[in-house]
């Protein structure tokens, strides 16, 4: 996610608003700026792409004197991660600047307008379209700042937290906020401002929480203003912070992938926010609509991936035989990149990355690439190279993903394959428009039913501390869970080291029930669904051998339940939904194990979060 920071004070700004970046570096991003006012009025931008210590060495040489000033870190949405790009942007005067966390969802229509009134545009963001028309409003409506920006974010449709500077006015940053976090720190005549209290707590414990739709002037000797974007005041409240630094930028959570793992109800409606329409019944994947004649005349589609993204692409599998009957393999890139596979010019191959730069995975593409396939990808990070690499593609939009364990991106991944294979089936009339239906406005309800699984996290933290002493986990699942299966005993063994293997479950008979004992904890993800019935047998197949089983089952199951020694119900849901509410209970069992083993659970040893070498 971007980081802002501003400062209006007696100090020199320039080090505050460095230092506050690094401070929000672990929010991820890919390039960083600072504006800056200095004594003679003349506002300076300065910016770059990658590190924080590159704006750093970028600004070595530059004027970065001046006691006022706004910093930004990018996470990239719309534009590639580049210098021109990055943030803060001039306006077309180079009177004002602007930073930004957030997405203009009507830029496009915005820009038009501003097109033909003249205005041109250095960058591809939707930000520079934002400060055109902040500066557009106020030369038109001869208004000051504040109010410029109060005109223009009537007209905006999207999410913002920005910050606004007027060389004309060096005593005031103007910043607002709408669906982004904004914070003002209040100082001894100074005022800071950022995304979080992390590059603020240092300085003063009083800070003022910027609510939706206000608007915030900060002036250096006055008290601050705020109104509303419909200009009514509100009164600041100060409040005192409570947390330390390292809380803060883990949320007030102890680790990443904890924040990560509850912050899934959200990412997924931002991941689904402008493509699942439940008031017009569709979804709108711009990467199928673009290229839908290639997914609609494809033969074959191959999906080629790594470790959880595997386990997305796995269930990928199922969804688009269902509803596309298209037929499809799952490739583990390493073996698909050397294994000189046939690759046909009609083939579609969907990389799956949360990363964009796992190695093994864009050796893969390129592979195909060369064979003449329409490449389309799955990824989270803007520019990387893997969607860089494909023709199209889609990306999952939640954010930095810090902790080595995937989690939020997985139930992204799985989300956008799920709407893929939607749109594939209704357009190719293999789905009928019933189910289409009815599976869509299931997608809708998603995030509130993982809202309420995530309800069982004490639960769960308590029950983990009965399986520290295992030395071997088995998960089992048949059908749609099956790779949750995988899933589930990937995130065990790289987190807690506990040796863990994912199987369907009636491939138990056929070895691994020889393993069955009282200490091999036995995980079975058993929701409502075509195989029910199946896994109960399984599960008594497993029980006459006195294993102990922790169970996945769908509210108001009884059977699986009275077979279990633990049971963590999860929602009803379509049955190709199951794997994202199915996932949540085996992150947090997982997370839970690892931290009652004191591992190091944001970077587990021997692992990297992108692996970038074969
Ligand atoms: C999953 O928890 C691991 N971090 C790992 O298996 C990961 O999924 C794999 O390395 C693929 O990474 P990618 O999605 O960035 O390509």
């Amino acid at each position: 996610m971007c980081g802002i920071v501003g400062y209006i004070g007696n100090q020199d700004a320039y080090p505050i608003l460095i230092k506050g970046l690094h401070r929000l570096e672990y929010r991820g991003y890919d390039s960083a700026g600072v504006a800056l006012i200095n004594p003679h009025g003349q506002l300076n931008i300065y910016k770059a792409k990658g590190k924080v210590s590159e704006l750093e060495k970028f600004a070595e040489d530059k004027d970065i004197s001046g006691h006022i000033g706004i910093a930004h870190t990018r996470w990239a949405t719309h534009g590639e991660p580049n210098q021109v790009n990055a943030h803060p942007h001039f306006s077309e005067s180079e009177q004002l600047a602007i930073i930004h966390n957030g997405i203009i969802e009507n830029y496009a229509l915005l820009k038009e307008g501003l097109m033909q009134h003249g205005y041109t545009f250095r960058s591809t963001t939707d930000t520079e379209v934002l400060i055109q028309l902040i500066e557009y409003t106020q030369r038109t409506s001869k208004t000051d700042l504040r109010t410029a920006v109060q005109l223009a974010l009537n007209q905006v449709v999207g999410a913002y937290a920005i910050a606004v500077l007027d060389k004309q006015h060096p005593d005031t940053i103007v910043a607002a906020r709408k669906g982004s976090p904004l914070v003002v720190g209040v100082g001894d005549n100074e005022y800071f401002l950022a995304s979080d209290a992390t590059p603020i707590v240092e300085y003063t414990d009083k800070v003022i929480y910027i609510e939706d739709e206000e608007i915030v002037l900060l002036k250096k000797g006055e008290e601050p203003q705020i109104t509303t974007i419909s200009n009514v005041s509100k009164t600041p409240e100060i409040k005192k912070l409570e947390i330390t630094l390292n809380q803060l930028e883990k949320g007030g959570y102890a680790h990443f992938m904890l924040k990560e793992i509850f912050e899934q109800p959200q990412t997924l409606r931002v991941s689904m926010r402008g493509r699942v329409n439940i008031d017009r019944d569709c979804i709108a994947l711009s990467g199928f609509i673009d290229n839908r004649e290639r997914f609609l005349n494809a033969k074959r589609i191959i999906i080629t991936a790594c470790g959880t993204s595997w386990h997305a692409g796995l269930i990928a599998m199922y969804c688009i035989e269902e509803f596309a009957r298209i037929p499809v393999e799952v490739e583990y890139s390493s073996e698909f990149r050397y294994r000189k596979p046939v690759i046909n010019k009609d083939d579609v191959v969907i990389a799956i990355s949360q990363s964009g730069e796992t190695a093994d995975t864009l050796a893969a593409i390129r592979l195909a690439k060369d064979a003449g396939a329409f490449i389309f990808s799955i990824c989270n990070v803007v520019g990387a190279s893997i969607p860089r690499l494909s023709d199209s593609g889609c990306y999952t939009h939640v954010g930095p993903e810090i902790g080595v364990a995937s989690t939020k991106a997985f139930t992204a991944q799985v989300t956008a394959l799920i709407m893929l294979s939607l749109c594939i089936g209704k357009e190719k009339g293999t789905l009928d428009n019933e189910s289409y239906l009815r599976i869509l406005r299931e997608l809708g309800n998603i995030p509130d039913h993982i809202s309420k699984v995530l309800q069982q996290n004490d639960r769960l933290a308590r029950f983990a501390q009965m399986f520290t002493y295992a030395q071997n986990f088995i998960y089992l699942g048949r059908g749609y869970n099956y790779p949750v299966a995988l899933e589930g005993a990937l995130k065990l063994k790289e987190i807690s080291y506990i040796h863990a293997e994912g199987y369907p479950a009636a491939e138990m008979k056929h070895g691994p029930i020889a393993l069955i004992s009282q200490e091999m904890p036995v995980v079975v993800i058993a929701p409502h669904g075509s195989t029910y019935d199946k896994i109960v047998s399984n599960i008594q197949e497993i029980k006459a051998r006195q294993g102990k089983i922790i169970s996945i089952v769908t509210e108001g199951d009884t059977q699986v339940t009275e077979m279990s020694d633990f049971c963590i119900p999860i929602p009803k849901t379509e049955e190709c939904l199951t794997p994202i509410l199915s996932v949540i209970p085996l992150q947090l069992l997982a997370y839970h194990i690892a931290v009652a083993k004191e591992r190091d659970v944001d970077q587990p040893r021997n692992l990297a979060k992108s692996v970038t070498v074969e």
